[in-house]
């Protein structure tokens, strides 16, 4: 029996066009150019401006434009899964309004939340579904539009994040290329140290909670940054080690975009060189879930039939999760 492997057949971005730079941030909190890139390696960062517009938004963009470019139909499509922290909405799923959006019925669509490591998670599901033959094409996006729950009085978070979504087209491979291996984990101890308080079922909205500042992000931001930097190096490794991957095997490390230095050091601990890392956290910031695929959309063009490709994240749960991908595309 031939093994069938999830494979990825297109990738495609969006990010809204405007431009939120160091220096517009230096006029609405007490920060600077140099703190924000030596301490992040962020320049600026995309928000989506506009009454109205929400996550689904970004996603349907990037969703459109990969049906075009893979030039399959919106009716084709058997399965839609978004990774995100800020849903249009509690419910309906922001899955089903970017299904809405771009013209997709009448399938199955839902949400996976694993803040940072959402697309990887999704992706996880997305292969099952492709590899025990129950979908065909399968479409995984990760879109989040973090300056609707960023607090833009508070320095130490605000000049993190950004808007964006990336969306992936699965379909089989013949077992060569596609999806080889994902690790998964997560923590629920480390909940307390990166979260949005209010706004769910253990404390609903209210004039208490908008007052305090209460649905906007909560991060201590040194706590979380050990963790990022320990588990993203350590899985990282175990991944290349379950798959007997030397450094030199690896044509690309695609890690979540949270903190240029955290990057640095799982490049490190991969003996990686900077050239094989995929980075533009300077150009978009944090995107959450859409750090990855933003990545491989703008590296694709350099993507090479059979390259090793590593996927790495670390995020609010805690969860953190890493993927080992033979490119199957030339
Ligand atoms: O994607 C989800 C997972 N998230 C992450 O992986 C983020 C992990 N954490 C980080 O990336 C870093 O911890 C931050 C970039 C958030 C902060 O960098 P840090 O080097 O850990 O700084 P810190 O929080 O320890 O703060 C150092 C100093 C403090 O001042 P004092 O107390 O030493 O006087 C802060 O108040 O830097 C100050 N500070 C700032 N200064 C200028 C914090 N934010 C700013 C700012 N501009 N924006």
């Amino acid at each position: 029996m031939t093994q069938v492997t999830a494979l990825i057949k297109g990738v495609h971005g969006y990010v809204p066009a405007d431009v939120l730079s160091n220096a517009e941030l230096e006029k609405m909190v007490d920060t600077n150019d140099q703190w924000i890139k030596t301490r992040t390696g962020i320049s600026e960062r995309r928000v989506l401006k506009g009454k109205g517009l929400g996550t689904s938004d970004l996603a349907a963009e990037a969703v459109k434009g990969l049906l075009k470019k893979t030039q399959t139909e919106a009716s084709e499509i058997d399965l839609l899964i978004c990774a995100t922290v800020t849903p249009d909405m509690q419910f309906p799923a922001t899955a089903n309004i970017i299904c809405d959006k771009t013209g997709i019925y009448n399938i199955p669509s839902f949400d996976l939340g694993a803040a940072c490591s959402g697309f990887i998670y999704a992706l996880s599901v997305g292969k099952q579904f492709v590899e025990n033959g129950t979908y065909k094409k399968v479409i995984v996006v990760g879109a989040d539009k973090m300056s609707s729950i960023v607090d833009y009085t508070d320095r130490a978070t605000c000049v993190l994040f950004g808007d964006g979504a990336g969306a992936v087209l699965l379909e089989a491979g013949d077992g060569t290329y596609g999806i080889k291996d994902i690790l998964l984990r997560s923590d629920g101890r480390g909940r307390h140290h990166l979260h949005q308080k209010a706004g769910g079922s253990v404390k609903p909205a209210s004039i208490e909670t908008v007052q305090n500042r209460e649905h906007f992000i909560y991060q201590e931001g040194a706590t979380v940054f050990k963790f990022a930097v320990t588990k993203m190096a350590d899985l990282s490794a175990e991944i290349m080690e379950r798959n007997q991957l030397q450094s030199e095997d690896i044509a690309w490390l695609v890690p979540h975009q949270a903190n240029k230095r955290i990057i640095d050091a799982t490049a490190k601990r991969m003996g990686l060189p900077a050239e094989k890392v995929m980075l533009n956290i300077g150009r978009y910031g944090n995107t959450t879930a859409a750090t990855i695929p933003l990545c491989l959309w703008e590296w694709e063009p350099q993507l090479n039939k059979g390259d090793n490709i590593i996927l790495a994240a670390v995020g609010g749960g805690f969860t953190w999760a890493a993927a080992y991908l033979k490119w199957g595309s030339s």
